[in-house]
């Protein structure tokens, strides 16, 4: 006779990936823009309580999407930005608020190139999203 399928207890089963991350359980949130940082590519208090709150939920793994590498190609302007000018503190309050409860924060670092926001850049390259998600991308690199 087959057995009942446990849903529940699939779910909270943690992921080990190759490069030994463990993700607690198997869910995520996947890479979205959320457009919730200041205009100047710093987190505001509201991107840090709702990675927070997703946290607070249970979830595993939160990806926030299009962090760029460069301000002048954003893929829209309320996006992170990487630079020196970025606010350490602001970022650090983001990843620890977003990793309670042994939740990971991963980040999908972008830069828009052709398909940049055209108020505030000169998109160039191709109009196509050159992303990658860095961690993702250093576990699979030691398979
Ligand atoms: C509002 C919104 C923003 C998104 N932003 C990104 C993004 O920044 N990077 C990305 O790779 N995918 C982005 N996506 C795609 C999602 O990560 C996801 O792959 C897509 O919604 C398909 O998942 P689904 O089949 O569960 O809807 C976005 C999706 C939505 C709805």
């Amino acid at each position: 006779m087959t057995q009942p399928l446990h849903t529940e207890n699939l779910l909270n089963r943690p992921l080990e990936l190759p490069c030994g991350a463990i993700i607690k359980n198997r869910l995520m949130k996947s890479a979205m823009s959320d457009s919730l940082a200041d205009g100047e590519g710093n987190p505001t208090q509201a991107q840090s309580r709702l990675y927070e709150r997703w946290a607070e939920g249970g979830i595993g793994l939160s990806v926030v999407g299009e962090v760029q590498i460069d301000a002048l190609f954003p893929e829209n302007p309320g996006n992170l930005v990487l630079s020196e000018q970025s606010d350490i503190k602001e970022l650090q309050a983001l990843t620890s608020r977003a990793a309670i409860n042994n939740a990971h924060i991963w980040l999908q670092l972008g830069h828009a190139g052709g398909l940049a926001y055209q108020p505030l850049s000169k998109p160039k390259g191709h109009q196509l999203f050159v992303l990658e998600i860095s961690s993702v991308r250093g576990c699979l690199s030691k398979t």
